[in-house]
């Protein structure tokens, strides 16, 4: 693995099908924190790091002053590149999110979405700390830091939000190891000094519409080779999977997992966002 890709899956191949699964559900939930800035948002300088394709800087750069992003996948940079269009307002390079190519204090915002569960093995979660300490390293004081991520309980195979997650529980309770508990995630902000933490969670939906509508989805190969969940499968698992979701497609019960699962989001969300402040 070199380290500045993900951790377990492979991006270059998930990203050539990425966007037609994903949107960026978060989007406007952080335009909003970073309003709460003193500096108005269209004067700020934004970071993105592992922009993936791109998703959020394309919502997010006509609101703000200058975008930059920090990359590790080179099919995920080029796809970004093109989405932009040359905007003369986005700086995107490829790099490595806990070395940072930036000076001290360059930035007014920074902001990670679903990248931090890819940053570590070991579950004492050291690269995380490398990375919050690049975050205030590169943050002027006053700054926002935004992580999109999730909790324990919208990940849970059983009671989560992700109802292909019911399937193929092996996998999710291994990816349940990689991403830290949100109490202490915020402790770690705490302890580096980091101010005002909240948590918010974003109203919108992470995938288009037909994941909601059509469990057929989850039987393509383009979806599972979208979602680095199933990179902890075998192909053999995957199809060991496949053979209970379509027992449960048959016999009509998947629709109420489902119905199950699009409840329990609309109480919990499907993701959350961690902000917080570098102390002035
Ligand atoms: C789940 S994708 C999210 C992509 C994008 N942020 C989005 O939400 O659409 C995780 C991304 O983090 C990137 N990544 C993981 N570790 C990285 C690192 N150390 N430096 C730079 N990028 C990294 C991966 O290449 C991948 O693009």
């Amino acid at each position: 693995m070199r380290r500045n890709e993900s951790s377990y899956c492979d991006y270059n191949e998930a990203f050539k099908v990425y966007d037609q699964l994903r949107q960026p559900n978060a989007a406007e939930e952080i335009v909003q924190i970073f309003k709460q800035h003193e500096i108005a948002l269209n004067q700020q300088r934004i970071l993105e790091g592992g922009f993936g394709t791109g998703a959020y800087i394309d919502f997010i750069k006509d609101h703000v002053k200058e975008i930059y992003g920090v990359e590790g996948s080179e099919e995920g940079y080029g796809q970004a590149l093109e989405k932009m269009n040359g905007a003369s307002n986005v700086h995107l390079q490829l790099g490595n999110i806990l070395d940072l190519p930036f000076a001290d204090d360059y930035f007014q915002g920074y902001m990670i979405n679903q990248v931090l569960h890819h940053l570590d093995t070991d579950p004492s979660f050291p690269n995380l700390n490398i990375f919050l300490n690049e975050a205030k390293r590169t943050l002027q004081p006053g700054g926002t830091l935004t992580i999109n991520t999730n909790s324990q309980e919208q990940l849970d195979p059983h009671s989560g939000v992700y109802w292909n997650y019911k399937y193929i529980k092996t996998a999710v309770l291994t990816l349940q190891k990689r991403y830290i508990p949100l109490e202490e995630l915020v402790s770690r902000l705490d302890s580096l000094g980091f101010t005002n933490i909240k948590k918010s969670i974003p109203s919108r939906r992470i995938y288009h519409n037909r994941y909601y509508e059509d469990p057929s989805i989850a039987l393509e190969t383009h979806f599972t080779k979208s979602d680095s969940v199933y990179s902890f499968l075998s192909e053999k698992a995957i199809e060991d999977s496949n053979a209970s979701l379509r027992v449960a497609i048959e016999d009509g019960s998947i629709y109420e997992e489902m119905k199950r699962s699009s409840l329990l989001a609309e109480e919990m969300g499907e993701v959350v966002i961690i902000s917080a402040c570098k102390a002035d």
